[in-house]
């Protein structure tokens, strides 16, 4: 057969999907502290929703959405992202009117766009997000991002850098797009055909061009920092100083301006500064989003948010060569020899795992050498052999893998003691 995986997208195997499933307990758990609590929303939406929000002259509507009709004739779309669909829900269930605001939501799961495959870079990919809409107070910019880097740290990396920027308010967007219009309207016919089309609509996505980002005039660009009016400015002044007091190290970059229609004010990155990350370094991204849910019908309400994919950040883990904690869960490898034996081992493996112990036995009917091999590769704690004479003593051989020692335990009190040798060797190796 030769259909393989479509291009962009990638099986997760089992010896892989373990370091997903770490990391993804540990987001769930940071979510838990910082009392962020999951939504879940459709992979696909209405077109519609992603051409209002993450902004019909973005790169994502106009070159990467998977957009498809539905035998009604509907348009309907892959989600690219995920801020959208959660502002869709906080507006479509009325989350405005929850008495506890901010609403504090986070997600994880597949996102879509077609987008050259290159390391780190995936048509499918997965993304876990937060959203904190209904508040404009800085102290919660702080929140999102320290939740971000938390993520990080406790899955090992140290080689991080946090670049944040202020977009300012409407009333500065306009002022800096004025300049902007000014600036490269003269010369426009130098640049592509997006960044013409860009230059009345959104001039402020120039900046973000990957055909022309080395022409003279993008260096020259009037940079939004200096069009900041007076309470922008004091807005990102407070987000700044929230950083500091949580210790969080970061660099301004007047031109970071991210590649999504719908921010203001607060805009951040994470990258990594490991040698041999690749040429993305991008870990997550997010931001403010001041005018998004009135956008999609809903009163007045603030937001900030990011996302970040896994596959990046499981990347970013192996440039900096940190290892995983041992993934292996396997406690006991139960082996039976002989027919009688067998049964008995059919019977054991039941029961341990009725006892949450995790066991494997053998279903091949392969020689003990064998299937002792097999439990060194799964690195079982544990093994435990029955043969005729063991059956006949009503025991079993106990044999710890770490240790090598053996003891002959009764069947009555085997649960029990397995249970103890594994605590036994567990806490030998924390030591
Ligand atoms: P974004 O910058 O488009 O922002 O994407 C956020 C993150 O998603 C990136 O930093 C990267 O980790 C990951 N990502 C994006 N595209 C790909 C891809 N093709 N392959 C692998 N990973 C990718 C957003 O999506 C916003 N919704 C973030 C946000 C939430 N802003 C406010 N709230």
């Amino acid at each position: 057969m030769d259909i393989k995986v479509p291009r962009g997208t990638q099986d997760i195997l089992p010896s892989e999907t373990g370091k997903w499933q770490v990391v993804e307990e540990l987001i769930r758990e940071t979510c838990r502290m910082y009392q962020y609590k999951e939504i879940r929303t459709p992979i696909f939406e209405h077109t519609e929703l992603f051409t209002r929000s993450v902004g019909d002259t973005t790169d994502i509507v106009q070159k990467e959405m998977y957009t498809f009709q539905d035998r009604g004739d509907r348009s309907l779309t892959l989600r690219p992202e995920g801020t959208a669909s959660a502002v869709r829900a906080f507006v479509e269930h009325k989350m405005f009117g929850y008495p506890d605001q901010p609403v504090k939501l986070y997600y994880m799961g597949p996102m879509f766009r077609y987008e050259r495959q290159q390391a780190g870079r995936y048509r499918q990919f997965v993304q876990f997000g937060i959203e904190a809409i209904g508040s404009a107070d800085p102290a919660i910019d702080a929140e999102v991002i320290s939740l971000a880097m938390s993520v990080y740290q406790k899955a090992g990396l140290k080689k991080l850098k946090l670049v944040i920027n202020s977009l300012g308010d409407t009333e500065s967007r306009v002022a800096h797009k004025e300049a902007l219009v000014n600036h490269f309207e003269p010369h426009i016919a130098e640049f592509c055909s997006d960044c013409q089309n860009r230059l009345q609509k959104n001039p402020l996505r120039i900046l973000d061009c990957k055909v022309d980002r080395n022409h003279p005039l993008m260096a020259t660009a009037p940079s939004l920092t200096d069009y900041l009016n007076e309470e922008s400015a004091a807005y990102f002044e407070k987000v700044k100083e929230y950083l500091s007091l949580l210790n969080i190290p970061y660099e301004v970059d007047p031109n970071l301006v991210r590649g999504l229609d719908y921010y203001n004010h607060t805009a951040f990155e994470i990258m990594s500064t490991a040698e041999g990350f690749g040429a993305i370094t991008t870990l997550a991204g997010g931001g403010r989003y001041n005018g998004l849910v009135e956008e999609l019908g809903g009163p007045a309400s603030p937001g900030i948010g990011f996302a970040m994919s896994i596959e990046r950040l499981l990347l970013a883990v192996e440039a900096e060569n940190n290892k995983w904690a041992d993934l292996s869960t396997l406690d006991v490898y139960v082996i039976g020899m002989g027919e009688a034996a067998k049964k008995k081992a059919v019977e054991l493996t039941y029961e341990l795992r009725n006892n949450e112990i995790t066991a494997e036995m053998d279903y091949l009917d392969r020689k003990i050498k064998t299937q002792m091999k097999s439990a060194d590769r799964l690195k079982a704690k544990l093994v435990l052999v029955i043969g005729d004479d063991e059956l006949e003593k009503q025991s079993a051989m106990l044999k710890d893998l770490a240790t090598g020692e053996q003891q002959l335990v009764p069947f009555s009190t085997l649960i029990e003691q397995v249970k103890i040798s594994i605590t036994t060797q567990v806490e030998a190796k924390e030591q």
